[in-house]
């Protein structure tokens, strides 16, 4: 199992978006894959949720699990009853409002604990889908992660925020895993330019920007900015399911695969998932 949170303090930049997606393209290849919502607005189980219609003509309804991740903390309900299944391959598990007041000093293991159970096993690639924001709920996506997927917006202000973000994450411990009892650093995977709009030249020199500060863990392909994706959102559906081809799905997916070469996972597909 490879556990890959998906971060920036910085809100709005595309993490929520960003993590379904690439989580349903990793299920696509053959991946059995959980997203996690670690955020209390709870916005991820909108998108990675159970979905029958093709190319639906209005939103779907809305969707309210059984169980959230405040279950799996509070009352340690087993991971196999919390999640459910969205996609083939792909499962949810659910973020709830009241994450930030429930989770302490004493449970801030918990999903890493949950994760770490014999039902969980089956899953091959965990994303988590982070909060805006370095507080306790943060703490306890990071002790349950193995690398971090940073996705940025090509903003005046981000590469500063980035550089100090990479520090942080630096000093972070990872999962411990094999016969490791303690974490080594967390591993940083790259990080992924998004809502780049090649119409604006500022973009194109922030880009410059971050690729000198951050060489090779810039991920090479941005994804861009399209409206596919606020539309995809509003249909509470994945890019790729809409009715009309958007270049951002092609771009998602050349960003799933650099992320699963990055942590070691081969993208040719053929994957048994069982
Ligand atoms: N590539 C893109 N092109 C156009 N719009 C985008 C793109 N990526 C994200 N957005 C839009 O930006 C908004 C914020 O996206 P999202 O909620 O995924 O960000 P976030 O980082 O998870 O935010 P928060 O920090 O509040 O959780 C959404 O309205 C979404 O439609
Ligand atoms: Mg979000």
């Amino acid at each position: 199992m490879q556990v890959i949170s998906v971060v920036n303090r910085k809100g709005g930049v595309g993490k929520t978006t960003l993590t379904a997606n690439l989580a349903n393209e990793i299920a696509n290849m053959g991946y059995k894959t959980l997203a996690v919502d670690l955020d209390s607005q709870a916005d991820l189980s909108k998108i990675v949720r159970p979905y029958q219609v093709t190319k639906p003509k209005k939103p779907l309804p809305h969707y309210q699990p059984k169980y959230t991740l405040e279950d799996v903390v509070l009352n340690q309900i087993p991971l196999q009853d919390a999640v459910y299944k969205a996609r083939e391959n792909l499962y949810g598990l659910a973020g709830s409002e009241n994450l930030t007041a429930v989770v302490n000093k004493k449970n801030k293991l918990a999903l890493r604990k949950a994760l770490g159970r014999k039902d969980a096993k089956d899953f091959q690639v965990v994303l988590i889908d982070h909060p805006p924001a370095m507080n306790r709920v943060a703490q306890m996506g990071f002790l349950a992660t193995d690398s971090v997927l940073i996705v940025t917006d090509p903003d005046f202000f981000s590469s500063d925020n980035i550089t100090q973000l990479v520090e942080d994450i630096k000093k972070i411990k990872s999962r411990p895993s094999g016969k490791r009892k303690k974490g080594k650093g967390l591993k940083i995977a790259g990080i992924l330019l998004n809502r780049f709009d090649t119409r604006r030249n500022l973009n194109e020199i922030m880009r410059e920007k971050m690729d000198d500060i951050f060489g090779g863990m810039m991920f090479p392909r941005a994804v861009h900015y399209n409206t596919a994706i606020p539309s995809s959102l509003y249909y509470k559906i994945m890019v790729r399911e809409l009715i009309w081809y958007s270049p951002v799905n092609f771009q998602i997916r050349e960003a799933a695969k650099e992320l699963l070469n990055r942590n070691g996972l081969s993208c040719q597909g053929g994957v048994v998932a069982k």
